[in-house]
């Protein structure tokens, strides 16, 4: 069988790895087309796929003002440019990968999945934790059985203050008018995961959290606008963009390699006299939270605590699921369950594995592919439904911060 033809839609950090894993399994895909607006990652993503010229497009409506000319479509523009290409993709006929969010509003996410229901397309949503192998690992201990029926649930998100300045004070996030709110952004996965997880809908949420640090007020004294002015305080701040993008011991590495493509000391340095990463953590136009609790209520009385936050050193999520005959303990390496029947404590090291999330990235990418060969889509445990499903949930909390009450799902 002939590999599935695919375009990429938004080919920046995101998109171009989608490309790698497509070009990675290449009895499953093709990269044919490009749409990206920025000439040098366009350029970059052509060479890498030999994309013709013809095939080459400065954005997504110029691609889809074409007939359709593959057989899917990748989408990976930022989150606010979700909603256009995937519903005049969907119209055009194009099997779709969406990156999460969906879109940030909850109509542009029911447009999106009316639009998969009209056409019938096999759509997947990159909710990438569900394919993490750890936390897929998790999900299926729970599902089948060893700590009895879920009672309650922790999970801790661990942003860390070095990403969370690159992201979410700096970056493409740190904005909610540029992009959207940090339970959408960010944590959306975990959002999706919870609700992945227990197997019960969401009845009812409430919310607290705010921007507490990252604001003009808390900037040192002499600090400037930006860390290469010079600023005297730069040597020792914990925000520093040189240290966090210059001085770097992999500057091909992210985040260091999202200031610039050219990794040389005098380009980066020069990206940020000019460019976003390089202004002072406290005098940004940032807006999103640092940090963010929400309390689920489950069908069945089941409850869930999420917690976000930056300030952490490390990053990643920390989870403990409290059920009815034991107790799971997870922190993205070990998978501890304690049995209360026998007192036994088992330890599962799940083992690394390469690739983004934990090889979730290609995990969904494959999986997505292997749906639109087979045309079943049952492997896509993320498709318009139930990404729709979960991020209503995502809607509804940051409804209940915003309203300071308790908002109940219908
Ligand atoms: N699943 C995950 O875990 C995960 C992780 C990071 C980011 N994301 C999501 O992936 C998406 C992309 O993030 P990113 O980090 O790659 O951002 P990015 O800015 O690197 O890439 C977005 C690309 O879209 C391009 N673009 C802008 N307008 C366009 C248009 N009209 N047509 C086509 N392309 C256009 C931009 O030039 C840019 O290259 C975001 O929605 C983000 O939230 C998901």
């Amino acid at each position: 069988m002939e590999p599935k033809t695919i375009a990429i839609i938004g080919a920046g950090a995101r998109g171009s790895g989608f490309g790698e894993i497509c070009a990675a399994v290449p009895q499953l895909a093709k990269v044919v087309a490009v749409a990206e607006p920025r000439n040098d990652f366009r350029k970059t993503c052509s060479t890498m796929h030999q994309i013709s010229p013809d095939r080459q497009f400065r954005g997504w409506q110029d691609f889809t003002a074409q007939p359709r000319m593959c057989d899917a479509v990748i989408i990976a523009t930022m989150d606010q440019d979700h909603v256009g290409p995937a519903v005049a993709c969907l119209e055009k006929g194009y099997d779709v990968l969406l990156e999460k969010p969906m879109a940030t509003t909850l109509a542009d996410c029911q447009a999106i999945e009316a639009a998969q229901r009209r056409s019938g397309r096999i759509m997947g949503v990159c909710h990438s934790l569900r394919y993490h192998k750890s936390f897929r690992m998790v999900k299926d201990l729970v599902a089948g059985g060893a700590i009895g029926r879920i009672v309650t649930v922790e999970l801790i998100e661990q942003v860390a203050f070095w990403h969370q300045a690159h992201s979410f004070v700096r970056g493409n996030w740190g904005n909610q008018a540029r992009s959207t709110f940090m339970l959408l952004a960010k944590s959306c996965h975990d959002v999706d995961y919870l609700c992945y997880l227990i197997p019960e809908p969401c009845r009812r949420v409430s919310s607290f959290g705010s921007l507490s640090y990252f604001r003009p007020e808390n900037a040192p004294v002499g600090s400037t606008s930006r860390c290469t002015d010079p600023c005297p305080v730069e040597p020792i701040c914990t925000y520093s963009a040189i240290k966090q993008y210059v001085n770097v011991a992999n500057p091909q590495a992210w985040p260091a390699s999202a200031v610039s493509l050219d990794a040389g000391r005098e380009a980066r340095l020069q990206a940020l006299k000019t460019g976003p990463y390089g202004r002072c953590v406290w005098k940004c136009d940032n807006d999103v939270v640092d940090h963010q609790v929400v309390n689920f209520e489950y069908a069945g009385g089941i409850t869930a605590v999420f917690t976000m936050t930056a300030f952490t050193k490390a990053g990643g999520r920390r989870l403990t699921v409290h059920g009815t005959q034991g107790e799971l303990m997870f922190d993205e390496s070990t998978i501890r369950i304690q049995s209360f029947t026998d007192g036994s404590s088992r330890i599962i090291e799940p083992g690394a594995e390469t690739g983004g999330h934990g090889g979730g990235d290609y995990r969904l990418t494959c999986d997505w592919l292997r749906a639109l060969k087979s045309q079943d889509d049952s492997a896509v445990v993320a498709n318009a439904q139930e990404s729709l499903r979960t991020h209503r949930v995502v809607f509804a909390a940051e409804q209940a911060r915003l309203e300071g009450r308790v908002v109940t799902l219908d």
